[in-house]
């Protein structure tokens, strides 16, 4: 195991074998933030594939849902693009080190559950953006993780999905839990269509493929 997802890993352990598949979240940013655990994630810059993705990207006007966002990095980056951007996390304490490390921000960082978003979030955003938050989350909850991230976009919306791949019968001990082609393929729901399914190589990485996936509805 890479040294520094050995706390994610410890943490995650902990919470799956007491049954909080979502509970592990909260204890390993507030050690990081204490200084006592390492965020495995925790990079100054958005996701690989973001900035390839939003080259011609102007999101003047338009606003921005990023779902599990962390230290925010991708919010950041969406809003740079121009989007209204809101970024939630189930971690009270990742918004508040989020809000304090991009003092001056224009993102709205707020502390909710994708489970359990509020109301108002439904069919709210031009763009959503889930970026290897769905795989931090065991198979069990999939589906229904699934079906919030698609419910909120707008009509006339986009969602735009990077994550991990996973091949279709693979047994994984996670996390992360990496997307199969059928998971990506369900994120096609409530009236999403499918825009552009790829596996793409990491600029950082070329032998590392992730899923980039955009739905329009
Ligand atoms: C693997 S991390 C990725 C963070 C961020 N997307 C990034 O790439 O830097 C997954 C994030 O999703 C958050 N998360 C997990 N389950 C969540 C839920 N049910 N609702 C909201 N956030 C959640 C975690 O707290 C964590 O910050």
């Amino acid at each position: 195991m890479d040294p520094k997802d050995a706390d994610a890993s410890r943490f995650a352990g902990e919470a799956l074998s007491r049954g909080e598949p979502t509970g592990w979240f909260e204890p390993l940013y507030a050690a990081a933030s204490g200084g006592s655990a390492v965020v495995p994630w925790d990079l100054e810059a958005p996701h690989g594939l973001l900035p390839g993705w939003g080259r011609d990207v102007d999101g003047s006007g338009r606003s921005a849902l990023v779902v599990g966002c962390g230290y925010g990095r991708d919010a950041e980056y969406l809003a740079s693009l121009g989007f209204r951007t809101t970024a939630f996390d189930i971690s009270e304490t990742a918004i508040r080190d989020a809000r304090a490390r991009h003092a001056g921000s224009t993102v709205d960082y707020v502390t909710a559950d994708l489970l359990d978003p509020p109301a108002a979030w439904i069919g709210g955003f031009d763009l959503v953006m889930e970026s290897i938050t769905v795989q931090s989350m065991p198979l069990s909850l999939r589906a229904e993780a699934t079906e919030r991230v698609s419910a909120m976009v707008a009509p006339g919306g986009e969602l735009l999905v990077i994550s991990g791949i996973r091949a279709e019968g693979d047994e994984v001990d996670g996390p992360p839990w990496p997307l199969t082609r059928s998971e990506i393929d369900a994120f096609a729901t409530g009236g999403l269509q499918p825009k552009r399914i790829e596996q793409e190589p990491l600029p950082a990485n070329p032998d590392v493929r992730s899923w980039l996936a955009t739905f329009t509805r």
